[in-house]
């Protein structure tokens, strides 16, 4: 069965709510990319986001509810955590705090982990259907295992039609990259996945500067040791440099011939919005021409640009040194 694209209206609203309580998955938007959503209460239901992504069972899924409260029920949150969500929520931070032993979530939400990741996502669809459904949802990002995530509905589409049951058409996420993770430890604050909120923002309105998780530690955190959000064509980055056979995707006015550009006016917060879409577009240009790899300009490694750049590094199938 194709997958049914929903608006979000009221009816489609509560359509997309019943879907999730007949054990169903609804692709959602959210302010950094659609969400593939099921109850998270319902082990079975969970299991067909696996399918569908065909996701290995132990890369854990990311809770989303509406408000504190729905969240307090759940997790222990601790005075600094507390503080984390009231500075950041709704938003794009995601904390891994201990699930309550009460909390009701299936055990392959969190998948082995000693810890579970949760955020009140910033976008009114979002808020809506957790409100029309009435209980956590879980959701990864809803595109195919390794594949780039999804800004657009039709990324959605691309990746999972038939394999799920509904899309609501959401229009374009406004950050465009993922949440970032941030988890407390004894030694402070570790950023598991760097993204739309910067290290520094977190170090301003916490008061305590995290750390980035090193990469030899990243082999042994889930989801986190294989290739991600890569394209299918080869990808080189910082491309000062492109051969006729490249797709070009630049960035800043200083690029006027580039094939594609993440932002004309050299603003980091559109070159996010815009990169997997472009990435995705850059593909498509590589399969129907005569080009056989992309090549990215260097991206600052300010603010966003820091979780711009790790992405790429990425999808370019490295690691960060
Ligand atoms: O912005 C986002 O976070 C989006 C939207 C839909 O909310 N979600 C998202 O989910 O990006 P996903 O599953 O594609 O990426 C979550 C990452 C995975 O790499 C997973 O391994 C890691 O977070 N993760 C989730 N729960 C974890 C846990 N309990 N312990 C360690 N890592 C965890
Ligand atoms: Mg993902």
């Amino acid at each position: 069965m194709p997958t049914e694209i929903l608006d979000t209206t009221l009816p489609s609203m509560r359509r997309a709510a019943d879907i999730l309580r007949a054990g169903g998955l609804v692709a959602f938007p959210t302010e950094t990319v659609y969400g593939l959503g099921a109850d998270a209460r319902d082990s079975q239901s969970l299991h067909r986001i696996f399918s569908a992504k065909q996701r290995p069972l132990k890369n854990p899924l990311i809770l989303h509810v509406a408000n504190i409260q729905a969240a307090e029920r759940l997790v222990k949150f601790n005075d600094f955590t507390r503080q984390a969500a009231a500075a950041f929520w709704p938003g794009p931070l995601t904390l891994l705090l201990p699930l309550r032993l009460d909390s009701g979530i299936s055990h392959m939400v969190a998948a082995g982990q000693d810890r579970v990741g949760i955020r009140i996502p910033d976008h009114d669809i979002a808020l809506r259907l957790l409100n029309s459904f009435g209980h956590p949802i879980a959701a990864p990002s809803a595109n195919r295992s390794n594949h780039i995530s999804p800004t657009q509905a039709d990324h959605v589409v691309h990746d999972l039609d038939g394999r799920i049951d509904a899309v609501i058409e959401g229009g374009n996420c406004r950050c465009g990259l993922e949440s970032t993770i941030l988890m407390p430890c004894e030694e402070g604050i570790m950023v598991l996945r760097q993204g739309v909120i910067s290290e520094s923002e977190i170090a301003q309105k916490l008061g305590i500067s995290p750390t980035i998780m090193p990469a030899a530690a990243e082999l042994q955190t889930p989801g986190q040791h294989c290739v991600h959000y890569a394209p299918n064509a080869p990808l080189r980055t910082d491309a000062r440099k492109v051969s006729s056979d490249e797709v070009w995707i630049g960035f800043g006015p200083d690029q006027p011939n580039a094939t594609l550009n993440l932002s004309l006016t050299g603003d980091l917060d559109e070159a996010a919005a815009r990169l997997y879409a472009t990435l995705r577009q850059a593909d498509q240009l590589v399969r129907s021409s005569d080009h056989f790899a992309i090549a990215c300009a260097p991206i600052p490694t300010w603010g966003i640009g820091k979780a711009i750049n790790d992405r790429l590094i990425r999808a370019a199938g490295r690691r960060r040194s």
